[in-house]
């Protein structure tokens, strides 16, 4: 008997120690339905922290332009001040190892001016960095309305999978092509913001990089169906994120949609119930 009774005690700080870890998991659950809304709409080009559309055709300059992209983006967000940055200097430096990382090992990107042009080999001392970030938070598989979190925060790299031919044609709209295959050639697009149309589509606002070709897109710019992962959109999603900044970001109101510690006050009327049972016994 006092064995059962010490049993259940130890139950009981288990259920107390497991508290709020358990409080926060529930919380976190809950997130997706409802607990945290955002902003119906957000646009980063509006708050002046978007370089214009670049012209770089060539498909292997691609991820280093949306590297930069966002780089010189979230350096804007932190500081007010948006600079184009070198792409250039990326292709020199980084082409055999085409990451985050490598720019990080570089100290960051330099702006477009003090190295505008592929030299063929990397010179490290033409210029001085003036923007970089602390770490690159890496997602794959994400469903693509578990992007709105982090959008809040600065723009995004995300893969694109489209059939080329589709992709190529695009000439405005809402991109909304659903014979796709991760096998596809991916596209990467620097991710700028959200809204949805006065019909109610909601759709992505990503930044291509092929200027004034053939009057792609949306002054070079496309629209995606969002919350319907549309040709793999989601599925590679890079953030570099510079730790301790505060941003010009709209504040995200919060909202709780129920009181969670009714659990945990719960599990202690449940506790107290068997060790009264217990004792009784
Ligand atoms: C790329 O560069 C980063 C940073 O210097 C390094 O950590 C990583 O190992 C490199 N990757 C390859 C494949 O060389
Ligand atoms: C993505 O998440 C949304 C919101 O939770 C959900 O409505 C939708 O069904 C999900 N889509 C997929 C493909 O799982
Ligand atoms: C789907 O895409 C594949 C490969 O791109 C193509 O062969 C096929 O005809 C497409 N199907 C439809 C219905 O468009
Ligand atoms: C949740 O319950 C606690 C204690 O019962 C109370 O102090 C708190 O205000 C409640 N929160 C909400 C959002 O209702």
């Amino acid at each position: 008997m006092p064995l059962l009774l010490f049993i259940v005690f130890c139950i009981g700080i288990i259920f107390e120690e497991n508290d709020a870890q358990l409080l926060s998991a529930v919380k976190l659950s809950q997130s997706v339905p409802g607990l945290i809304t955002y902003p119906d709409s957000l646009d980063w080009q509006t708050n002046g922290v978007v370089t214009p559309v670049q012209n770089y055709l060539d498909s292997s300059y691609m991820n280093a332009v949306v590297m930069v992209e966002t780089i010189e983006s979230l350096h804007a967000i932190a500081t007010g001040t948006l600079q184009r940055g070198s792409i250039a200097r990326v292709m020199d430096c980084c082409a055999t190892n085409m990451t985050y990382g490598c720019i990080k090992s570089l100290g960051g990107i330099c702006t477009y001016d003090d190295y505008p042009n592929v030299l063929g080999k990397c010179q490290t001392s033409v210029c001085q960095p003036f923007a970089s970030f602390d770490t690159v938070d890496e997602y794959y598989g994400l469903n693509d309305t578990a992007l709105l979190p982090l959008i809040q925060k600065s723009t995004l790299f995300v893969g694109f999978y489209p059939p080329e031919q589709v992709f190529l044609r695009y000439k405005g709209g809402i991109f909304q092509e659903t014979n796709c295959s991760e096998a596809n050639t991916m596209y990467a697009l620097q991710l700028v913001g959200y809204d949805n149309t006065e019909k109610g589509d909601l759709y992505w606002t990503a930044k291509n990089h092929w200027g004034e070709w053939k009057d792609w897109g949306e002054s070079g710019y496309i629209r995606i169906l969002r919350g319907a992962n549309i040709c793999g959109f989601g599925s590679l999603v890079y953030q570099p994120v510079v730790s301790a900044v505060t941003t010009t970001a709209k504040s995200i109101p919060i909202t709780t949609s129920s009181n969670t510690s009714q659990l945990g006050l719960t599990l202690k009327i449940l506790f107290f119930v068997l060790v009264l049972y217990t004792a009784y016994l």
